[in-house]
């Protein structure tokens, strides 16, 4: 089956910047016109909406990096999805691995989020990976299955297209050791099954899904020539526009 699926490349600042600096980088990304792939930038919640006036006009997509999965009232210090998006955010990430250490995320609270998100118009951006010890035990298969099926539970055929799924070993995530072309090829491959024998192949090939960890602009390319890898969800390298602009001109098909 030809891929129809156009690549995706999405920058995840996590908790870096200034408002300043900010503002300069927006500034800087802004530049972009008529990029080869679709584009996104997901900012600390304090900048999405300078993000989004800045980056009107240029295609670029604005995102969050989590949300709450309630509508609204009394959860101190949360944000809801029609927060994001009354400030012109377009998707967000769900399930971020460091939001699964640190903040002590489950599988039932990423499923809840993604829902919450897709009935406001947010595109979940979904992450999932397994650790090194995963990995040495030779058991990312299964744990990759599970993370995927149990975010995905309860989501509809006419939903799933509307999910991006970001496959990013944890091993890989700011450690400079990114997965080979193969690696990620294999488990972004696999992800694709878990999807099609839910929901069909003709969905699954509909999906797209990203490869996160370690990616930069010297190794994005090869991993994006992979036909399972529809494009990259990348923290360090999104940090300087330069090297971002790089990685969106690797996601040229
Ligand atoms: P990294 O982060 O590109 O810095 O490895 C990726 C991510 O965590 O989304």
């Amino acid at each position: 089956m030809e891929n129809k699926r156009k690549k995706l490349i999405a920058g995840n600042w996590k908790m870096n910047k200034t408002y300043d600096e900010a503002k300069a980088l927006l500034t800087e990304l802004s530049a972009v016109k008529n990029p080869p792939c679709d584009v996104a930038v997901c900012t600390p919640f304090l900048f999405i909406k300078e993000a989004a006036e800045i980056l009107s006009g240029t295609g670029v997509l604005v995102g969050a990096q989590n949300m709450c999965d309630k509508e609204s009232g009394a959860y101190t210090g949360e944000v809801s999805a029609a927060q994001l998006t009354s400030v012109g955010a377009d998707c967000v990430i769900i399930g971020h691995s460091e939001r699964r250490a640190y903040y002590g995320e489950t599988d039932a609270g990423v499923n809840a989020k993604i829902k919450t998100a897709l009935s406001h118009g947010l595109m979940p951006i979904v992450c999932v990976g397994e650790s090194l010890e995963m990995r040495e035990s030779g058991i990312t298969g299964e744990h990759i299955s599970i993370q995927v099926k149990l975010a995905l539970s309860g989501i509809s055929k006419e939903d799933i297209t509307k999910v991006t799924i970001a496959y990013e070993p944890i091993w890989a995530i700011g450690t400079g050791k990114t997965a080979t072309p193969e690696e990620a090829e294999e488990v972004c491959g696999l992800i694709r099954g878990v999807i099609s024998s839910r929901y069909g192949a003709d969905a699954s090939e509909r999906v797209r899904i990203l490869y996160g960890g370690s990616m930069n602009a010297k190794n994005a390319a090869e991993l994006l020539k992979k036909p399972d890898i529809d494009g990259g969800l990348i923290g360090g390298a999104s940090l300087k526009s330069a090297d971002f602009l790089k990685i969106v001109e690797a996601g040229k098909q």
